[in-house]
């Protein structure tokens, strides 16, 4: 079916000049850009996106990451949107990551990966509303 997922050009990408360079990347997977938008989070924003991960060692690290500077989010449409940008994106660890994929070609560690992408379509639509109003969704 087709669905949307959420996705995130993380501040080392953006840093590099990197939005095109990925959103190609995306698009060629077969994923439809249908809402996107610069932005400078806050640490608020960051620490409520990440709240899943607030126990995790690395919590304090990714918030400063993740705020260090500007971030593109965007809502993807696809065929199985959620598996096909996770497939595209490769494993978190851009070391792990398979050839081709976005974080084994432009990723620079395990936390500056360049991008993220919603897990389940269950944390894809709490993940789109947490960034975007309805009217921002243009299919
Ligand atoms: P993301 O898919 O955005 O979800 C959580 C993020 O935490 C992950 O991508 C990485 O950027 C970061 N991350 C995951 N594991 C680690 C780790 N072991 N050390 C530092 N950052 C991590």
């Amino acid at each position: 079916a087709v669905t949307r997922t959420f996705s995130i050009i993380k501040p080392d990408a953006t840093r590099r000049n990197l939005t095109g360079a990925v959103t190609k990347m995306l698009e060629d997977a077969g994923l439809r850009v249908v809402a996107s938008k610069r932005i400078q989070m806050t640490r608020e924003q960051a620490e409520g996106f990440y709240a899943v991960h607030k126990e995790r060692p690395f919590f304090g690290e990714l918030c400063d990451f993740m705020t260090s500077g500007p971030v593109v989010v965007q809502v993807l449409e696809g065929e199985d949107a959620v598996k096909r940008n996770r497939d595209v994106m490769g494993a978190t660890n851009p070391a792990d990551a398979d050839e081709g994929t976005i974080r084994k070609t432009f990723a620079e560690g395990i936390e500056a990966n360049s991008v993220h992408g919603s897990d389940s379509e269950e944390n894809a639509a709490i993940e789109i509303d947490y960034f975007f109003d309805k009217n921002e969704l243009v299919g």
